[in-house]
């Protein structure tokens, strides 16, 4: 019987993209995904370190296992991703039963770490060298960690598809782990991208979605000396067939030139959505946070966007509780969602974390119930813009990209033909509709009749309203 491998995996969509890889060499060397956790040869936890609510998931995770492990000593636990990158040793000291811990630049290395376990090497550790600020001279990863090893069954969708297209970050905002743990920011050849643009297309992807920390800032220089952006890169890859939908996430609000601008208009498989994280309204707050911009940068950006792009939607991070946030500057955030009519916020409350500046130099002062109400009230107030703008659709027509059955439909015993499907807009909006599964990876016309702040419910347009020939919903 085929090995079975468990896999957990938590934080952004880089580390989705990183399981994926693993669990794609793992296929090649024998495993099979499983879902139960105690019956798996081995387990697998891809963690993040972005916030302390993460790390103690997983190491309250790790605890359940203690016993486990114990019986079943030939089984394999291995921890991956950030928070291995970030506590290396520590991991072992606080769970000495586990087997190995990897970093996100020595991936490549987990079969052959797996291996030395089964033969009975104990607690090893395949990390990079810890990085703060100051050190950006290291050695630069090389270009083995961007394995091109894919596999379909851990994609979002099967339409869907992640395509790193940049590693690592340089920007050392103050409070924020990623450049320790990720290293330097490196773009990835962009005729690699290109071909594996291709093979994604070939398997099925309709949408792929550019991943980089700061996407935006993307640059690739070859041997002599021409230099690749994004705007070019997009260029690239709007030339492949097969492929309908082009994202990329996540923006530095800095790197929004004009020519990106240009190419987000001019390119129809690039969506006009922009997630560019804003973190915070008041000035004082970003010099805190070393965001390299103040507010009138960021609405410079806006007023660019606006132009350029009209029917551009932006998406945004707002961090509140941060080092010395007072209710005068929290009140700048609100302020700032009022103004720039953000389609949605990711609102984290500021956790403290070990390496980053914010950490050695500014107290984290604001009480945990201050932080919480914060978030609430930041949380309401996107919402309530949020449902502004979806409410403006409401009688429209937009073209959806069908995702799958909705999450509400997943969850119901089978209840017949007519099933609540979902999907998503060229700008990211999400609709749910009544369909049926092969419909499925179509991009389909739907009109808006309601919504909610986070949802739209619409009616497909039929043949009949449109004129247009029939749109069959079959699959292949
Ligand atoms: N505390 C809270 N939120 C954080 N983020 C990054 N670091 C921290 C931290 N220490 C948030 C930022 C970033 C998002 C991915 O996570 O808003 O954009
Ligand atoms: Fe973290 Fe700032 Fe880099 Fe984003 S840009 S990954 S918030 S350091």
């Amino acid at each position: 019987m085929a090995k079975q491998l468990f896999i957990d995996t938590v934080g952004c969509q880089m580390n989705m993209l990183d399981s994926e890889m693993v669990v794609a060499t793992l296929r090649k060397n024998g495993y099979e995904l499983t879902s139960d956790i105690k019956g798996a040869d081995t387990i697998l936890f891809n963690t993040c370190s972005v916030r302390a609510h993460a790390e103690d998931k997983t190491y309250s995770a790790l605890g359940t296992l203690r016993e486990w492990k114990k019986n079943n000593p030939n089984k394999i636990i291995g921890v991956m991703g950030c928070m291995a990158q970030k506590d290396q040793k520590k991991i072992f000291d606080r769970a000495p039963y586990v087997d190995l811990v990897v970093g996100p630049g020595q991936l490549q290395q987990i079969p052959e770490l797996i291996q030395q376990a089964e033969d009975g090497a104990e607690q090893q550790m395949a990390v990079g060298r810890l990085r703060s600020e100051g050190s950006l001279n290291e050695i630069k990863r090389s270009h083995e960690t961007f394995d091109p090893l894919r596999d379909p069954t851990m994609r979002p969708t099967p339409f869907q598809a992640y395509l790193r297209i940049q590693i690592g970050c340089d920007k050392f905002c103050t409070y924020c782990v990623v450049p320790n743990t990720r290293g330097p920011e490196q773009g990835r050849p962009p005729l690699q991208i290109v071909e594996e643009a291709k093979i994604l297309a070939d398997q099925g992807c309709k949408e792929i979605i550019l991943l980089g920390q700061t996407v935006n800032s993307y640059k690739y220089v070859d041997a002599d000396g021409g230099e690749t952006r994004l705007a070019e890169l997009l260029e690239m890859l709007e030339q492949v067939d097969g492929i309908k939908r082009i994202k990329f996430v996540t923006n530095y609000p800095k790197d929004m030139t004009v020519p990106l601008l240009e190419a987000v208009r001019d390119l129809p498989k690039v969506s006009p959505y922009l997630h560019v994280p804003l973190q915070h309204g008041s000035d004082e707050v970003l010099k805190r946070m070393k965001r390299g911009y103040t507010v009138a940068d960021y609405r410079e950006m806006m007023h660019r966007i606006w132009d350029i792009v009209p029917d551009a939607t932006v998406s945004s991070d707002f961090i509140v509780g941060f080092c010395g946030e007072t209710e005068e500057e929290f009140q700048t955030s609100i302020d700032s969602i009022y103004e720039f009519k953000f389609k949605n916020s990711f609102i984290f409350k500021y956790s403290e974390r070990e390496g980053t500046k914010a950490e050695a130099q500014m107290p984290d002062d604001v009480p945990y119930d201050v932080k919480q109400r914060r978030n609430n009230e930041l949380l309401a107030v996107q919402n309530e813009i949020s449902l502004k703008a979806n409410e403006a659709f409401i009688g429209r027509t937009v073209d959806v990209l069908v995702e799958g059955l909705s999450k509400k439909a997943a969850k119901q015993e089978d209840s017949g033909p007519v099933k609540q499907m979902c999907g998503r807009t060229h700008c990211d909006r999400i609709v749910v509709f009544d369909g049926n599964e092969r419909q499925a990876g179509q991009i389909l016309p739907i009109t808006v009749y309601e919504t909610t702040p986070f949802t739209m419910f619409g009616e497909v347009v039929t043949q009949h309203q449109t004129g247009e020939p029939v749109l069959l919903p079959i699959q292949s």
